[in-house]
């Protein structure tokens, strides 16, 4: 388990100070892949990096499993920084190295026995699928092949906390999932923890369990990634989730004037009962008529989610049946958005 408590981090810049993380509390359960989602000057990128200390915080305490890493001397926080590995934005891989010899690196330091080296970087990258690029410069790979070397690297010697700030944010889309499924796969083999830093809501909707959003250096939410998406409370997430669902409120009002017989309702699917085919269901089971007019379902890691709105025609009460019906026998929620 990851434990953040009131962590503060204040930098000073001639004699204006910016509070970049402001007495941040969270806690992250082993083996998940967390995301913390913010705008440029957030704070994500200092408080990702107090995790590891590489920025030293004002105040507060960060705990990695039975590690109290703040209060850690240099040199034990040497030792615990092997159980952390960290991917960047810009890779910052070393351009004179081959592949290999990039990976074997943190081996090096570590002062693993070359023998053992060249072992372990020939499981890495089998592991990440760079195998037949081992000789290749990084200035010879493609951004993704890039990314995964700094993958690699991160994870040479076995550390059971990944974290990722912005890792997939120099990437195309397509790129982009191919390394975040490199990710969950990583994830789920090795049961390694993964904190995951980013401005796309894609990337949390793709991998992350749980997502916290962060503004101006404190967490303004967090939760599930489906309940967040399904009900996001603060106007900095409503905005964030509508770069993945787009505005689920266009002109609902116009909507409804235009189409005056019958019920129209709104449906939320969350999770699995999005798979069910509803739709083609009800309109067997009742003598109703169902138009759909506009909708969105998305795929989230732990199932689908997204809203549908349609307009039941039909004799008043067979759509009275059709509601009950949903209601009680479905998880999915049904809002009347009017009755004509
Ligand atoms: N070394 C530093 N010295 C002074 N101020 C800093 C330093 N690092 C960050 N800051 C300030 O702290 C605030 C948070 O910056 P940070 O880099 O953590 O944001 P971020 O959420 O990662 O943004 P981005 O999405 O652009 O990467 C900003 O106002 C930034 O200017
Ligand atoms: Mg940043």
């Amino acid at each position: 388990m990851i434990s953040i408590k009131g962590l503060t981090k204040v930098f000073q810049i001639d004699k204006k100070q910016v509070v970049a993380v402001d007495d941040l509390n969270l806690t992250i359960k082993n083996g998940e892949i967390f995301g913390v989602i913010g705008y440029s000057g957030a704070g994500k990128s200092t408080l990702i990096r107090l995790l590891n200390r590489l920025e030293e915080p004002t105040s507060g305490k960060v705990t990695i499993g039975d590690n109290e890493i703040t209060s850690l001397s240099k040199n034990r926080l040497r030792n615990a920084r092997q159980n952390i590995g960290m991917i960047f934005q810009h890779f910052n891989l070393l351009w004179s190295r081959t592949v290999s010899e990039n990976i074997e690196f943190p081996l090096e330091i570590a002062g693993v026995p070359k023998e053992k080296r060249v072992q372990r970087v020939k499981e890495l990258i089998d592991l990440v699928g760079l195998t037949g690029r081992e000789k290749a410069y990084p200035s010879q790979l493609s951004g993704g092949q890039k990314q995964r070397v700094g993958i690699a690297r991160a994870l040479a010697n076995n550390p059971k906390v990944l974290l990722c700030d912005e890792a997939t944010s120099a990437l195309d889309p397509e790129t982009t999932d191919s390394i975040l499924d490199l990710l969950v796969d990583i994830n789920e083999r090795l049961g390694l923890t993964i904190i995951l830093i980013t401005h796309e809501m894609h990337v949390i909707r793709k991998i992350c369990n749980r997502v916290a959003v962060m503004e101006k250096g404190k967490i303004v939410e967090q939760g599930d990634v489906l309940d967040v998406f399904l009900k996001p409370k603060q106007p900095v997430t409503k905005k964030f989730v509508e770069q993945v669902m787009g505005s689920q409120e266009d002109d609902i009002g116009q909507l409804i004037e235009n189409y005056s017989t019958g019920e129209v309702v709104r449906l939320h699917f969350v999770g699995e009962s999005a798979n069910q085919a509803l739709i083609s269901k009800i309109s067997k089971e009742f003598d109703i008529e169902v138009n759909i007019l506009q909708g969105k379902i998305t795929q989230t890691k732990l199932g689908a989610y997204g809203t549908l709105i349609v307009q039941l025609i039909g004799e008043q009460d067979e759509i009275s049946q059709t509601i009950q019906y949903i209601k009680e026998k479905t998880s999915i929620e049904v809002e009347v958005l009017k009755n004509a």
